[in-house]
């Protein structure tokens, strides 16, 4: 882990050193943030989903969730650590309070994660007048909302307020994959994959409205992950079989048209990012990848030391290519988890191990230090 970390480090200053807006003069590093602001939904949550009424006590808050780092569950999907507790530890700042466990300046100065696990993008009344729906109502503009109390909490004059965004780095997780399994889950609908492309664009425009906020108080470095394969779910594999031709990749033996969906989003999430870093040059917007290392290791799970089944369940039941059953979801009486979560890509079904977190945060910082050159994909 140790080499890990250092690593981490030097890709940071790096990405810091030649990312910055026109002023940046090669000055940013760890040093220069003091916290982390970050938004999204369970691959990001911290510790939020488990105080909110509507999420509390679920799955994720009982054994063996964070078996491999933290221990006893910590609020987090996932054996271990995410992509934002690895980000946070290689640029050594205060892990952030949860929003929701959290209300003085005291504990918000070291940064606030706001991300809830099985938060969607888009509101609620939305997605129902579309036919879908959610189950967790809090949406990307909570979480916004959010974010300007706890700006009003940490400073009171905007001067200040300023002062404390540009020392900030923010970074927006992964959101709009539970509006689309929503939309692709939706059995009363014929073409539930033309439903959850139809949201792309409402997707976008919600995460572009968080972002010009966060630019409009003062934000200078942003990063912004896209999509995952959605494909590649195998709680997605095990409920939507199909026997219909070209439906699994060759290659992964993902979900093809699940996949062309997350493509699609993550286009237009980069054209939307490429305009808002014409309109906003003294603003670093870097894109976060959780699409292509994830298709790597599926693709050769043994090249990067991940076992042969890279599309089933570590933590689960039912057995099969994807042993995900909801009777067995992880966390629960009747589920089980393997022997070696550190060989697994998914977890529960769902979420990522730690082991997939780290490969993905390994190379999300690799891509944006070397942002105009092929993407290296080791462990
Ligand atoms: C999210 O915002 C909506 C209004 O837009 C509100 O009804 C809902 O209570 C908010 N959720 C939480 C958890 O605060
Ligand atoms: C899930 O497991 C239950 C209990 O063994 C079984 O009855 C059910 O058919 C399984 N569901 C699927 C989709 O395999």
């Amino acid at each position: 882990m140790a080499p890990f970390s250092r690593l981490l480090v030097a890709a940071l200053l790096l990405v810091a050193a030649t990312g910055g807006g026109a002023d940046a003069g090669g000055i940013y590093g760890p040093a220069q943030y003091d916290r982390v602001f970050s938004f999204g939904d369970s691959l990001t949550d911290t510790g939020n989903s488990a105080i909110l009424p509507a999420t509390a006590g679920g799955p994720f808050t009982n054994a063996p969730y964070a078996q491999t780092h933290f221990k006893r569950p910590s609020g987090r999907a996932s054996d271990g650590r995410l992509v934002i507790d690895f980000i946070v530890d290689s640029l050594r700042l205060p892990q952030p309070t949860p929003y929701l466990a959290g209300s003085t300046a005291s504990e918000f100065r070291q940064g606030v994660n706001f991300a809830v696990g099985g938060a969607t993008a888009l509101d609620m009344a939305f997605l129902e007048s579309k036919g879908i729906t959610s189950f967790v109502p809090v949406f990307l503009t909570n979480q916004t909302t959010w974010f300007n109390r706890v700006l009003q909490i940490l400073a009171a004059s905007p001067n200040q307020q300023r002062k404390i965004m540009a020392r900030s780095l923010f970074y927006f997780g992964e959101i709009g994959f539970n509006d689309y399994s929503f939309a692709l889950l939706n059995l009363k609908n014929k073409d539930t994959v033309g439903l959850a492309e139809s949201l792309v664009p409402h997707i976008v425009g919600v995460i572009r409205s968080a972002l010009i906020d966060a630019i409009a108080a003062g934000a200078r470095t942003m990063v912004v992950t896209g999509m995952i394969p959605i494909g590649c779910e195998p709680e997605l594999l095990a409920l939507l079989p199909s026997s219909r031709a070209n439906y699994y990749d060759q290659a992964s033996r993902c979900i093809t048209p699940f996949n062309q969906l997350a493509q699609l989003h993550n286009r237009e999430l980069n054209r939307m990012l490429s305009q808002l870093r014409r309109a906003h040059p003294r603003t670093s917007i870097r894109y976060g990848d959780l699409y292509n290392p994830i298709v790597a290791i599926v693709s050769s799970p043994r090249k990067y030391g991940f076992g042969g089944m890279p599309l089933a369940a570590c933590c689960g039941g039912g057995g099969g290519p994807y042993n995900f059953n909801f009777t067995f979801f992880c966390g629960t009486p009747l589920s089980t988890a393997c022997a070696d979560p550190s060989r697994s890509v998914s977890w529960d079904g769902i979420h990522f191990t730690e082991a997939a977190n780290m490969f993905v945060a390994r190379n999300m910082l690799r891509a944006g230090l070397e942002a105009s050159q092929p993407i290296q994909i080791s462990k």
